[in-house]
């Protein structure tokens, strides 16, 4: 008699064996892919889409084609080609690993969940998708395509993040022996194709028979209503020189939005606003004739909503530390947050009508 678990398995196997996306790091059928590449591809999906990552990950390998190499390359070489990818403490993190696992593991990952998560930069998730997908380990694997596939197929309608851990223990009881690895790939392809968040397509779907929550999948996995955040205030300085260069800066390693690009602003605080001439005083550098632009740009962070006023200024001189005069027409390849994408976007709208 075979169990749910195994018709599970069994009929998402046989399913991503037709449907398997390809991609860059995919081995081919059959093979077990690099852990080198897995681990890679890992790290650059946590922050974008499959899609963003392709080509970074091709010019990561055509660079630095195994551990050692990335290991031994400069920090700040590693930095740049991370460029556009976000967060620079995943970048840190990629090296500091990259440096373990050569000189501490003789250039091999380890092949087991403990091992892995003890490595700079990995946690349960990563840990779950290298033990799985590279060395075919059986690991519980869940990402937020695999809660929501989980929430869909076991009706839980227990509201996240509550229910993350009976999430967590459904896709660990589904999980198989065999194949643990496509398994992983396939639940997470399935979430990604079939079982998407608004228009879920369960006719086409391997375990819609086994479906318990098909008449509710949209509204599925339910979510908390968000608490409401506090409010902070700053004003942002979009300083620019009469080629036209904006003056930008990088922010601290550490704390929000660490390495990020932004355009200077004040502390950003909660409770009585900055006034004018307070902030004037802590411009990066001093302007010529400041103009308060219209409007304010507003933006959501996990813990705290942000209010921007922009003031705006005429400038010249050398850029102070950590900064740098950036053509406008090249503010598009800048690692911009979005916050940050937003400031832009307001300031060119109101200054050029
Ligand atoms: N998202 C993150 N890693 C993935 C993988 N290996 N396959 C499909 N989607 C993913």
């Amino acid at each position: 008699m075979e169990s749910q678990s195994d018709i599970a398995a069994a009929s998402i196997l046989a399913w991503y064996d037709r449907n398997r996306r390809a991609m860059p790091w995919r081995a081919l059928p059959g093979v077990t892919a690099d852990p080198y590449h897995v681990w890679l591809s890992e790290i650059m999906l946590q922050q974008t889409t499959v899609a963003t990552v392709g080509p970074y990950f091709e010019r990561f390998l055509a660079r630095w084609p195994d551990i050692g190499a990335l290991a031994s390359a400069p920090l700040d070489d590693v930095l740049h080609a991370w460029q556009g990818l976000g967060y620079y403490a995943r970048a840190r993190n990629l090296h500091r690993c990259a440096g373990v696992v050569a000189r501490e593991h003789g250039g091999r990952f380890p092949d087991n969940e403990a091992g892995l998560r003890d490595l700079p930069g990995i946690g349960r998730y990563t840990a779950a998708a290298i033990a799985a997908i590279a060395f075919d380990k059986r690991a519980t694997v869940v990402d937020g395509n695999v809660e929501r596939v989980m929430a869909r197929r076991f009706r839980v309608e227990e509201p996240l993040p509550d229910s993350k851990s009976t999430l967590y223990d459904l896709a660990d009881f589904l999980t198989p022996d065999q194949r643990p690895g496509d398994y992983a790939q396939a639940v997470m392809d399935l979430g990604a194709t079939i079982c998407t968040p608004r228009s879920p397509k369960c006719l086409l779907c391997p375990w819609s028979e086994a479906c318990t929550g098909r008449d509710i999948a949209a509204e599925l996995p339910r979510r908390a209503p968000k608490k409401v955040r506090p409010l902070r205030r700053g004003i942002a300085f979009w300083l620019r020189r009469n080629d036209g260069a904006v003056l930008l800066r990088r922010r601290p390693e550490e704390g929000l939005l660490g390495g990020m690009i932004e355009v200077p602003s004040t502390e950003w605080r909660e409770g009585p606003l900055i006034d004018r001439a307070e902030a004037e005083g802590m411009s990066p550098i001093p302007g010529r004739d400041w103009k308060l632009l219209p409007g304010f740009v507003a933006h959501g962070f996990t813990h705290f909503r942000l209010e921007l006023a922009v003031l705006s200024a005429s400038a010249a001189g050398d850029p102070p530390p950590s900064s740098h005069w950036c053509p406008i027409d090249r503010l598009g390849e800048q690692a911009l947050p979005t916050a940050m994408k937003k400031v832009v976007a307001h300031a060119v709208r109101v200054e050029n009508g």
